[in-house]
């Protein structure tokens, strides 16, 4: 079947969905993405996705992205048959195609490069029965980890690593402190506060881990925005992660040490239930 892919106003066959060469995305990774979950064919959290994207193209000052990003969500799940069952939007917006190669922005009617595309998704709900194994590796990224841009090598070489030891997710550390996952925020719980590392140019203000940060307070669990440091690490009685493509997942190691008795713990359970549970309720 011909999977519909969106490029540049036009929904073409995605083995089409072709960028030159001079792009600025492939050249400089002068561009950002975003990813949003859709389940029997409703944008879940669509607001919010929306938002982060609009945040980073006024960083960015990409200017000339339409309005309809929403409506063109839809019609690839519509036309790629996604409206059933879990998908995933995929959004990539970078500065165009732009010759001579220079550092600087191209002039300001350079068209923008706008590519979006929809696919299946199956959540790792078997990860999720037994918990997760991560590693801590040092967070190597710039002062602007806010920005959701394309420039993903120091997460791409994190997640690498986890996975050539067997882990499922790297946890980045930066002086001391947790910072995030390599594609995920991370959750830890101690004396029976949750901590996560507060909204900062350092991490990504994820989605879910907002939401997930709304669903405790509905059910009293005491959170502090606050990063959890390394040397805390063994006292956590738990610890998660959360991402659009990861809900909440429970972290059973890391570095091959069990956080708490080794198993997924109580409050990643009670959260995951409850976003479950908000996502049922449309
Ligand atoms: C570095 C990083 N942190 C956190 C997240 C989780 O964000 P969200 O819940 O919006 O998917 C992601 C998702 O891709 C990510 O790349």
């Amino acid at each position: 079947m011909t999977t519909l892919a969106y490029l540049n106003g036009r929904y073409v066959d995605r083995r089409e969905a072709l960028v030159p060469v001079d792009d600025r995305g492939f050249l400089f990774g002068d561009g950002i993405y975003e990813v949003t979950r859709a389940w029997n064919g409703a944008l879940l959290e669509a607001e919010a996705h929306l938002r982060r994207l609009r945040c980073g193209i006024d960083a960015l000052a990409l200017d000339g992205v339409p309005d309809e990003l929403p409506e063109i969500s839809r019609a690839l799940l519509r036309n790629n048959g996604l409206l059933t069952g879990h998908a995933l939007v995929y959004w990539q917006i970078t500065r165009g195609v732009a010759t001579p190669r220079t550092h600087h922005y191209p002039p300001a009617d350079t068209p923008l490069t706008i590519y979006a595309s929809a696919t299946t998704f199956v959540p790792p709900d078997a990860a999720r029965a037994t918990g997760v194994g991560t590693i801590t590796v040092p967070d190597l990224r710039w002062a602007r980890c806010d920005l959701k841009t394309v420039n993903l090598l120091p997460n791409v070489m994190a997640r690498q690593k986890a996975v050539a030891t067997g882990a499922w997710e790297a946890i980045m550390v930066r002086d001391g402190a947790v910072t995030e996952g390599a594609a995920t925020n991370v959750f830890g719980v101690i004396d029976g506060i949750l901590r996560t590392h507060p909204r900062s140019n350092y991490i990504l203000h994820g989605v879910t881990r907002e939401i997930v940060s709304e669903l405790a307070a509905g059910i009293d669990l005491p959170l502090r925005e606050d990063p959890l440091l390394v040397d805390e690490i063994p006292h956590l009685t738990e610890c998660f992660l959360t991402g659009t493509t990861t809900d909440v997942m429970p972290v059973v190691t890391i570095d091959g040490h069990p956080v708490g008795d080794g198993r997924p713990g109580p409050i990643a359970g009670r959260l995951h239930a409850a976003l479950i549970a908000r996502w049922s309720m449309g």
